[in-house]
């Protein structure tokens, strides 16, 4: 497995890769758990050469989130990305991703409002969508693989990919969860023993209220409120910052054409700010 921090160095090998082989590509903040390697493992599967980044990317972060006690394992990620089958793992610093003066970014303008657009800001997609950019300029990748577990993320990557005609295909991944349904998160290392007991009620309300609307118990107009209030009994020491009910196709209140639903939380346990969600289809 090659290790790279140097941009044009990435760019020369890629670039003779490239001449032989498809090149997948999946972008990460580290501290990897499962469902990170869910998505190398389908990278493997689909192209001849898998790049991995790891880059912590300050302009997603708020001034008040987590960046400086975002976790970090370098030493275990690298093994775990060995173990994976991984051919190339970019490991840029802050200074080579944002050298000084850096003045540029990518903004999707609809899909970033809703869900964590409207409770962390829409600063937030900007910075995800323009480093995206930026990697996708770097590797070049063939495809790229998102994980549905953030699945505004995912949209906002789709539609900034049709938007700029970037030549990538967009390969989304089913969420990993733990045994009990906790979605995997580097996030839930955060969680004390009872936080973590609990944090379960995020995944079982979701589920819950999607089979309760397509059991015909609650109506769409319901679903929120049903899986908001599963939550607050279930875990009455956290403290909800959305769950909402949209159209999944356009991530706006549903409407009589709405097909397709994505029902989606956040919730803070402490600092810990947890996200989730569940698609299901208009019954
Ligand atoms: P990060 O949170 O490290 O996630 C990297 C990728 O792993 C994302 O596509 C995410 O959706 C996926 N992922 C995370 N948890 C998952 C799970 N339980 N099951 C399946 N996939 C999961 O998302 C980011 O980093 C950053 O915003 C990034 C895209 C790298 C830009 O900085």
């Amino acid at each position: 497995m090659i290790v790279l921090k140097d941009i044009s160095k990435l760019r020369s090998l890629l670039s003779d890769v490239r001449k032989t082989k498809t090149i997948g590509f999946v972008p990460t903040m580290g501290f990897l758990h499962e469902g990170h390697i869910s998505l190398v493992k389908m990278c493997k599967e689909s192209t001849e050469f898998t790049v991995v980044s790891i880059f912590v990317n300050p302009t997603q972060f708020a001034p008040t989130e987590d960046l400086n006690r975002y976790p970090r394992d370098e030493k275990g990620d690298l093994e775990k990305l060995e173990n994976a089958g991984t051919d190339l793992v970019f490991f840029p610093d802050k200074a080579t991703m944002y050298p000084g003066g850096f003045q540029t970014y990518v903004e999707v303008q609809e899909l970033t409002k809703p869900l964590c657009g409207a409770t962390r800001g829409t600063s937030h997609f900007r910075g995800v969508s323009t480093v995206v950019a930026k990697l996708f300029n770097m590797v070049q990748p063939d495809k790229a693989f998102f994980g549905k577990k953030d699945f505004q993320q995912l949209a906002v990557i789709k539609q900034m990919v049709k938007d700029l005609n970037y030549p990538v295909e967009i390969i989304p991944g089913e969420t990993v969860r733990e045994n009990d349904g906790l979605a995997m998160s580097s996030r839930n290392s955060y969680l004390s023993p009872a936080d973590r007991k609990s944090s379960v009620c995020l995944s079982r309300g979701l589920f819950l209220a999607r089979d309760k609307y397509h059991a015909g118990d609650i109506r769409i107009d319901e679903i929120e409120l049903f899986a908001a209030d599963f939550i607050k009994a279930n875990a009455p020491q956290s403290r909800i910052d959305y769950v909402q009910c949209l159209d999944a196709d356009k991530l706006t209140i549903p409407t009589p054409e709405t097909k397709n639903l994505v029902l989606a939380c956040a919730v803070f346990f402490q600092r810990t700010r947890l996200i989730d969600n569940v698609t299901f289809t208009v019954s």
